[in-house]
């Protein structure tokens, strides 16, 4: 049998990238097992998605924290709590905490809807068509204490085309991720467990 990571994805909102990572988990040949969704907020389209796929959903509201660092340390509770030893950034929308990044550091992940090392941060799409440039796309990286800023896993590129807006963009870019995140989420699992 397959050994598979046990694998949680942090989410805040819509799930698009979480629900093409559910799916490709669905083969039992698949890297990473989908143990468990988190969100950060109650209100996330996401959990609710989830749960029709049979998978655990909790929210951690991080409103219900006095700092960062608290919030952060619930995160990694319940993620310990359940073995997890995978976690895939997926729409989260928080900055984590350095003590945070550093106690999953190899085991965390994340996408992001640029051409790293271009854009890092927010806005992205706007920026490149702002820039006049001719593509635009995806990256899976890991997560460090850089801000976007970790080693490129995987990326797509999609051609950004006349007339497009951030939002025409940002869907052609979408549709990129739904095919990269699973891919490049399979290949860090596999490197993770040809290490041990
Ligand atoms: C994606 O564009 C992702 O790259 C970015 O936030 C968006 C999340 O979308 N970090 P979804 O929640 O996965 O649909």
């Amino acid at each position: 049998m397959t050994v598979r990571l046990k694998t949680a994805i942090l989410i805040s909102g819509r799930g698009s990238n979480m629900e093409a990572l559910i799916e490709a988990a669905r083969d039992p040949g698949y890297p990473a097992d989908i143990r468990l969704v988190l969100s950060n907020r109650a209100a996330a389209a996401g959990l609710a998605s989830a749960r029709a796929k049979g998978i655990e959903a909790i929210a951690i509201p991080h409103r219900d924290f006095a700092s960062r660092e608290a919030f952060d340390e619930q995160v990694s509770r319940e993620l310990e709590a359940r073995g997890i030893e995978l976690v895939a950034l997926a729409g989260f929308m928080r900055i984590l905490s350095p003590a945070f990044i550093r106690r999953w550091a190899g085991r965390l992940v994340n996408i992001h809807p640029s051409l790293l090392p271009k854009y890092p941060g927010l806005d992205t799409h706007a920026r490149a068509i702002a820039a006049g440039d001719k593509e635009a796309g995806a990256s899976v990286h890991e997560v460090t204490e850089i801000l976007d800023g970790g080693p490129v896993i995987a990326q797509e590129k999609v051609p950004i085309l006349a007339g497009d807006t951030a939002d025409t963009l940002a869907a052609r870019v979408l549709e990129a991720e739904h095919r990269l995140y699973p891919q490049a989420l399979a290949r860090h699992a596999s490197a993770m467990l040809e290490r041990r």
